[in-house]
Protein backbone atom coordinates (compact mmCIF):
# COMPACT_ATOMS: atom_id res chain seq x y z
CA UNK A 1 0.00 0.00 0.00
CA UNK A 2 1.11 3.33 0.24
CA UNK A 3 0.45 6.20 2.54
CA UNK A 4 0.48 10.09 1.52
CA UNK A 5 0.55 12.14 4.85
CA UNK A 6 -1.38 14.91 4.00
CA UNK A 7 0.53 18.11 3.54
CA UNK A 8 0.35 21.81 4.76
CA UNK A 9 -1.63 23.09 2.13
CA UNK A 10 -4.64 20.78 3.30
CA UNK A 11 -5.01 22.09 6.78
CA UNK A 12 -7.81 24.47 6.30
CA UNK A 13 -10.28 25.84 8.96
CA UNK A 14 -11.97 22.23 8.92
CA UNK A 15 -10.02 19.16 9.56
CA UNK A 16 -8.89 17.43 6.25
CA UNK A 17 -10.44 14.43 5.68
CA UNK A 18 -7.98 11.18 4.91
CA UNK A 19 -8.91 9.33 1.66
CA UNK A 20 -9.12 5.91 1.03
CA UNK A 21 -7.98 5.06 -2.33
CA UNK A 22 -9.43 1.72 -3.91
CA UNK A 23 -8.10 0.67 -7.29
CA UNK A 24 -10.24 -1.22 -10.02
CA UNK A 25 -9.63 -4.90 -11.55
CA UNK A 26 -6.05 -5.33 -12.61
CA UNK A 27 -5.00 -1.65 -10.61
CA UNK A 28 -2.45 -0.79 -8.28
CA UNK A 29 -1.80 1.33 -5.12
CA UNK A 30 -0.95 3.81 -7.57
CA UNK A 31 -3.20 4.49 -9.86
CA UNK A 32 -5.64 6.65 -7.87
CA UNK A 33 -3.09 8.77 -5.94
CA UNK A 34 -3.16 11.22 -8.46
CA UNK A 35 -7.07 11.71 -8.80
CA UNK A 36 -6.97 11.96 -5.35
CA UNK A 37 -4.89 14.85 -5.63
CA UNK A 38 -7.27 16.45 -7.87
CA UNK A 39 -9.93 15.81 -5.17
CA UNK A 40 -8.28 17.14 -2.32
CA UNK A 41 -5.44 18.70 -2.56
CA UNK A 42 -2.86 17.48 0.10
CA UNK A 43 -5.43 15.64 2.02
CA UNK A 44 -3.65 12.69 3.15
CA UNK A 45 -3.90 9.04 0.75
CA UNK A 46 -4.27 5.70 2.07
CA UNK A 47 -4.15 3.57 -0.86
CA UNK A 48 -4.01 -0.30 -0.36
CA UNK A 49 -3.51 -3.03 -3.37
CA UNK A 50 -6.44 -5.23 -3.41
CA UNK A 51 -5.88 -8.52 -1.95
CA UNK A 52 -6.84 -10.84 -4.33
CA UNK A 53 -5.72 -12.07 -7.65
CA UNK A 54 -7.53 -12.97 -10.70
CA UNK A 55 -5.37 -13.84 -13.68
CA UNK A 56 -2.70 -11.43 -12.50
CA UNK A 57 -4.92 -8.83 -11.89
CA UNK A 58 -5.54 -7.18 -8.28
CA UNK A 59 -8.96 -7.33 -6.91
CA UNK A 60 -10.62 -6.50 -3.43
CA UNK A 61 -12.81 -9.79 -3.67
CA UNK A 62 -13.51 -12.60 -5.56
CA UNK A 63 -15.65 -13.12 -8.34
CA UNK A 64 -17.26 -15.94 -9.69
CA UNK A 65 -17.82 -14.47 -13.26
CA UNK A 66 -18.38 -10.89 -14.59
CA UNK A 67 -20.85 -9.12 -12.16
CA UNK A 68 -21.17 -12.54 -9.90
CA UNK A 69 -19.53 -11.86 -6.73
CA UNK A 70 -18.26 -14.33 -4.01
CA UNK A 71 -20.20 -13.08 -1.29
CA UNK A 72 -18.18 -15.17 1.44
CA UNK A 73 -15.11 -13.72 -0.01
CA UNK A 74 -16.43 -10.42 -0.15
CA UNK A 75 -17.50 -10.31 3.18
CA UNK A 76 -14.06 -11.61 4.60
CA UNK A 77 -12.68 -9.15 2.62
CA UNK A 78 -14.25 -6.04 3.32
CA UNK A 79 -13.95 -6.68 7.18
CA UNK A 80 -10.02 -7.65 6.08
CA UNK A 81 -8.97 -4.13 4.67
CA UNK A 82 -11.91 -2.29 7.70
CA UNK A 83 -8.90 -4.13 10.02
CA UNK A 84 -6.41 -2.28 7.90
CA UNK A 85 -7.75 0.72 7.57
CA UNK A 86 -8.38 1.27 11.48
CA UNK A 87 -4.39 -0.67 12.21
CA UNK A 88 -3.65 2.17 9.48
CA UNK A 89 -5.35 5.01 11.30
CA UNK A 90 -2.69 3.96 14.19
CA UNK A 91 0.16 3.66 12.52
CA UNK A 92 0.03 7.06 10.72
CA UNK A 93 -1.96 9.01 12.85
CA UNK A 94 -4.82 10.22 11.11
CA UNK A 95 -8.80 10.22 12.33
CA UNK A 96 -10.46 7.11 11.87
CA UNK A 97 -13.56 9.44 11.99
CA UNK A 98 -12.62 11.18 8.48
CA UNK A 99 -12.59 8.86 5.85
CA UNK A 100 -13.80 9.43 2.33
CA UNK A 101 -13.29 6.10 0.30
CA UNK A 102 -12.39 7.16 -3.38
CA UNK A 103 -13.52 3.87 -5.06
CA UNK A 104 -13.35 2.87 -8.83
CA UNK A 105 -14.63 -0.39 -10.06
CA UNK A 106 -14.42 -3.47 -7.93
CA UNK A 107 -13.07 -0.65 -5.46
CA UNK A 108 -16.10 1.32 -5.66
CA UNK A 109 -17.75 -2.09 -4.98
CA UNK A 110 -15.92 -3.13 -2.03
CA UNK A 111 -16.38 0.85 -0.61
CA UNK A 112 -20.18 0.30 -1.21
CA UNK A 113 -19.58 -3.09 0.58
CA UNK A 114 -18.43 -1.45 3.73
CA UNK A 115 -21.05 0.92 3.96
CA UNK A 116 -23.78 -1.65 3.92
CA UNK A 117 -22.28 -3.96 6.67
CA UNK A 118 -19.92 -1.64 8.70
CA UNK A 119 -21.56 1.38 8.36
CA UNK A 120 -19.11 3.00 11.09
CA UNK A 121 -15.71 2.92 8.83
CA UNK A 122 -16.59 5.88 6.36
CA UNK A 123 -17.63 9.32 7.02
CA UNK A 124 -18.15 9.47 2.91
CA UNK A 125 -17.58 7.81 -0.14
CA UNK A 126 -17.11 8.56 -3.80
CA UNK A 127 -18.37 5.64 -5.71
CA UNK A 128 -16.85 6.01 -9.62
CA UNK A 129 -19.02 2.86 -11.71
CA UNK A 130 -20.64 1.03 -8.62
CA UNK A 131 -22.66 -1.84 -8.73
CA UNK A 132 -24.92 -3.26 -6.07
CA UNK A 133 -22.16 -5.51 -3.93
CA UNK A 134 -24.56 -7.44 -1.80
CA UNK A 135 -28.10 -6.88 -0.47
CA UNK A 136 -28.08 -6.61 3.23
CA UNK A 137 -31.00 -8.55 4.72
CA UNK A 138 -30.98 -5.74 7.63
CA UNK A 139 -30.14 -2.33 6.20
CA UNK A 140 -27.79 -0.46 8.29
CA UNK A 141 -27.94 2.85 9.70
CA UNK A 142 -26.16 5.34 6.97
CA UNK A 143 -27.46 8.75 8.69
CA UNK A 144 -24.96 11.69 8.71
CA UNK A 145 -22.79 9.57 5.99
CA UNK A 146 -22.59 11.46 2.24
CA UNK A 147 -22.66 9.55 -0.90
CA UNK A 148 -21.56 10.68 -4.34
CA UNK A 149 -22.47 8.08 -7.08
CA UNK A 150 -21.13 8.28 -10.85
CA UNK A 151 -22.27 6.31 -13.11
CA UNK A 152 -22.12 6.13 -17.23
CA UNK A 153 -25.57 5.48 -19.12
CA UNK A 154 -24.06 3.37 -21.81
CA UNK A 155 -21.42 1.75 -19.18
CA UNK A 156 -21.10 -1.91 -20.39
CA UNK A 157 -20.57 -3.34 -17.26
CA UNK A 158 -22.78 -1.46 -14.92
CA UNK A 159 -26.40 -1.85 -16.11
CA UNK A 160 -28.29 1.86 -14.76
CA UNK A 161 -30.70 -0.53 -13.07
CA UNK A 162 -27.70 -1.66 -10.88
CA UNK A 163 -26.96 1.93 -10.02
CA UNK A 164 -30.26 3.27 -9.25
CA UNK A 165 -30.71 0.21 -6.79
CA UNK A 166 -27.73 0.67 -4.79
CA UNK A 167 -28.59 4.73 -5.07
CA UNK A 168 -32.19 3.44 -3.41
CA UNK A 169 -30.36 1.03 -0.68
CA UNK A 170 -28.05 3.83 0.31
CA UNK A 171 -31.22 6.38 0.77
CA UNK A 172 -33.06 3.67 2.19
CA UNK A 173 -30.21 3.33 4.81
CA UNK A 174 -30.62 6.76 5.12
CA UNK A 175 -27.51 8.11 3.69
CA UNK A 176 -27.29 11.32 1.77
CA UNK A 177 -26.29 10.05 -1.63
CA UNK A 178 -25.64 12.18 -5.02
CA UNK A 179 -25.84 10.87 -8.20
CA UNK A 180 -24.12 11.76 -10.91
CA UNK A 181 -25.43 10.52 -14.40
CA UNK A 182 -22.69 10.86 -17.43
CA UNK A 183 -23.58 9.84 -21.30
CA UNK A 184 -19.92 7.74 -21.09
CA UNK A 185 -19.21 4.38 -20.26
CA UNK A 186 -17.17 2.17 -17.88
CA UNK A 187 -13.84 4.41 -17.82
CA UNK A 188 -13.72 8.06 -15.82
CA UNK A 189 -12.76 11.20 -17.00
CA UNK A 190 -12.66 14.45 -16.20
CA UNK A 191 -16.14 15.01 -16.35
CA UNK A 192 -16.41 12.88 -13.01
CA UNK A 193 -13.41 14.49 -11.10
CA UNK A 194 -15.13 17.80 -11.61
CA UNK A 195 -18.13 16.93 -10.25
CA UNK A 196 -16.71 14.78 -7.54
CA UNK A 197 -14.42 17.40 -6.57
CA UNK A 198 -17.70 20.08 -6.73
CA UNK A 199 -19.12 17.31 -4.49
CA UNK A 200 -16.31 17.49 -1.45
CA UNK A 201 -16.45 20.91 -0.85
CA UNK A 202 -19.46 21.13 -1.21
CA UNK A 203 -20.53 18.42 1.43
CA UNK A 204 -17.12 18.62 3.88
C1 LIG B 1 -16.36 -6.16 -10.04
O1 LIG B 1 -15.97 -7.27 -10.31
O2 LIG B 1 -16.19 -5.62 -8.96
C2 LIG B 1 -17.06 -5.43 -11.14
O3 LIG B 1 -17.41 -6.30 -12.15
C3 LIG B 1 -16.24 -4.30 -11.66
C4 LIG B 1 -14.90 -4.76 -12.14
O4 LIG B 1 -14.80 -5.30 -13.23
O5 LIG B 1 -13.96 -4.58 -11.41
Amino acid sequence: HRFIPASEAAVGQRPAPTLLLLHGTGGTEEDLLSLGNMLFPGAAMLSPRGNVLEDGMARFFRRLAEGIFDLDDLHRRTRELTAFVRAAAETYHFDPSNIIAVGYSNGANIAASMLLSLPDVLRGAILLRPMVPFIPEQLPDLAGTAVFVSAGRMDPIVPQAQTEQLIQLLQQAGASVHANWLNGGHGIGLEDVRAARAWLITNL
